[in-house]
């Protein structure tokens, strides 16, 4: 029968002396054309921006030499697009982003370091083998981990230096820099940095985490004891709503911690996160930008929508249930459909309908650089998982 073009296969090597067809779904196609749009527009922002860009304003990229808490997504862009694109210098612009972003790894002042440090340089290891990435990581994770508050076993999200309410503050967003402490603790030998990231993981489950698998995005504590003196919101709708990023943030780092440390308690948590998302979420795939804020016309934020697909496919992955797998999928196939403008490729970000703090009127649908980081990862695990294998620092 003669094959619709719908049903297009295409031959994709020799296997056992004949060829083996895959059939592409119109959804895979759109996945791959939506990476193929990244990979050439992070490609041109490595050759034309003049510093690191954080979120658009008018569709051109907002850029900080500093670096914010965001120049790690970028980087770590740069390293996936090297794998796929080997023949072009995504490597080498990889590496010289990389060591712009180096003078951070010295930074004490906030709780970012995973962040910035595990896409581009615990990464930039995996992509290159470099002893001089895992050299800066382990700097890194070291200057988080003295951040940690013996008492309260948590790590501070922000400097008192900023506003002197941040004293002892902490947030849940904090679980994904939690993978950088064990990676360098394992790579380095160095106990403590491993004994940190299990207590401040630990303390992330029993404070933030709500009986229903909501979160609270902040829990306060008294700067000398570390008790805690309020549970809230920084980046919410109010005090008792659930922050949907914060959600996002707690699905995939759960996730990514209890396979780091074989710890099926932990995978249980990110389960209940995970269910509590999708429960929320319901039918659609743009989130709204906090679960208790989704009246027609409120924000929606599709960089929670990307990091709970790339969180949702990893727990698929960990846990063997193929559901997780398939709703990060439906997330990853209906941002794609929704949120990308294939028209407009020279404008600048990916993927659209961002917002980065509705609170504060910052960054309100926009594309934001790691809304288009944990994008570009979803669908390099679900449609390139080999070249992933290589370069995620959770091991199975
Ligand atoms: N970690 C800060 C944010 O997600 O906005």
């Amino acid at each position: 029968m003669e094959q619709s073009a719908k049903d297009r296969s295409r031959a994709v090597g020799l296997e056992t002396g004949r060829w083996r067809k895959v059939t592409l779904s119109d959804d895979d196609r759109l996945l791959d054309r939506a990476f193929d749009l990244g990979v050439e527009k992070c490609l041109r922002d490595a050759r034309t921006l003049g510093a690191f860009p954080h979120v658009t304003r008018n569709g051109r990229w907002l850029i900080s030499e500093h670096g914010r808490w965001t120049a790690g997504f970028f980087v770590g862009m740069l390293w996936l697009v090297s794998m796929v694109a080997k023949d072009s210098d995504a490597a080498d612009w990889a590496s010289s982003w990389a060591k712009r972003l180096a003078f951070r790894a010295s930074d004490r002042s906030t709780h970012d370091m995973g962040f910035l440090f595990e896409p581009s340089f615990v990464r930039g290891y995996r992509a290159t083998g470099h002893e001089g990435f895992r050299d800066v990581a382990i700097q890194a994770a070291r200057s988080l981990a003295s951040r940690f508050h013996a008492q309260g076993r948590f790590i501070p999200a922000w400097s008192p230096e900023e506003d002197p309410s941040y004293a002892a503050l902490a947030i849940v967003d904090t679980i994904m820099n939690v993978p950088i402490l064990i990676w360098a603790g394992r790579e380095s030998g160095d106990e403590t940095l491993l004994r940190v990231g299990v207590e401040t993981a630990l303390t992330i489950r029993d404070q933030h985490v709500r009986e229903d698998g909501a979160t609270y995005h902040v829990v306060d504590h008294a700067p000398k004891s570390g008790a805690i003196t309020r549970k809230g919101t920084h980046q919410g709708a109010f005090e008792g709503s659930c922050w949907t990023r914060g959600q996002a943030w707690a699905v995939y780092g759960f996730t990514k911690v209890g396979v780091m440390l074989k710890q099926a308690e932990l995978l249980e948590t990110a389960r209940r996160l995970a269910d509590y998302f999708l429960a929320r979420l319901g039918d659609a795939v743009l989130p709204p930008w906090d679960f208790d804020r989704h009246a027609k016309g409120e924000p929606r934020d599709s960089a929670a929508g990307s990091i709970a697909a790339s969180g949702l496919i990893e727990l698929g992955r960990a846990t063997g249930e193929d559901a997780y797998t398939k709703a990060g999928r439906r997330i990853a196939v209906g941002l794609a459909r929704t949120c990308i403008y294939f028209e407009t490729p020279d404008t600048h970000g990916l993927l659209r309908h961002g917002s980065v703090d509705v609170p504060r009127r910052s960054g309100i649908d926009e594309s934001i650089i790691y809304g288009d980081h944990y994008f570009m990862e979803a669908i390099m695990k679900l449609r390139r998982p080999a070249f992933w294998e290589q370069l995620g620092c959770v091991e199975y």
